[in-house]
């Protein structure tokens, strides 16, 4: 199964319609984005807790390490750098971070809030190698900003 980007931001505006919390909000994404595409076989995000500092916020899929400094892997570098980070190997990645040793390629993308202000970082792990492209970090950027930056 393939996504379909438009219906997927349409089932997720309904869903969080009025909700301003961040962490329901961030579960809602998690678990809506995971399933709607066979190449996700992680979910999740990491959120800014202390300067260049992630930890680990509502996911899907198996477990995540739950401490990731900016410094380190391809969440840390989205972070970092304030942008989307698209790795069709991560065994060619410095310093990737394997959770899951099946991992074969990722997607991050920065969270930022209304004020523009970087909370967190959202992280798509494909046990498929070069699963994601620029379509994906549009369509995923476009409603990443529609939940958290309205
Ligand atoms: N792929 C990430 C970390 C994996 S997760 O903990 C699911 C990275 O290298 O940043």
């Amino acid at each position: 199964m393939r996504v379909d980007y438009r219906v997927l931001g349409q089932t997720i505006a309904a869903l969080t319609e009025g909700e301003d919390d961040v962490v329901a909000l961030m579960a809602t994404v998690a678990c809506e984005v995971h399933h709607a595409d066979d190449r996700f076989d992680w979910t999740g995000f990491y959120r800014v807790v202390a300067p260049e500092l992630l930890k680990i916020g509502p996911y899907q899929g198996g477990h995540g390490c739950l401490v990731i400094p900016f410094s380190r892997g391809v969440c840390g570098a989205a972070a970092r750098r304030c942008e989307v980070q698209i790795v069709d190997d991560v065994e060619e990645f410095d310093g990737h971070i394997a959770c899951s040793s099946s991992t074969r390629s990722e997607i991050v993308l920065p969270v930022r809030d209304r004020s523009g202000r970087l909370i967190g970082v959202f992280d798509i792990d494909s046990d498929l190698p070069a699963a994601f492209d620029r379509a994906d970090a549009e369509a995923l950027g476009a409603i990443l900003a529609q939940v958290f930056a309205k």
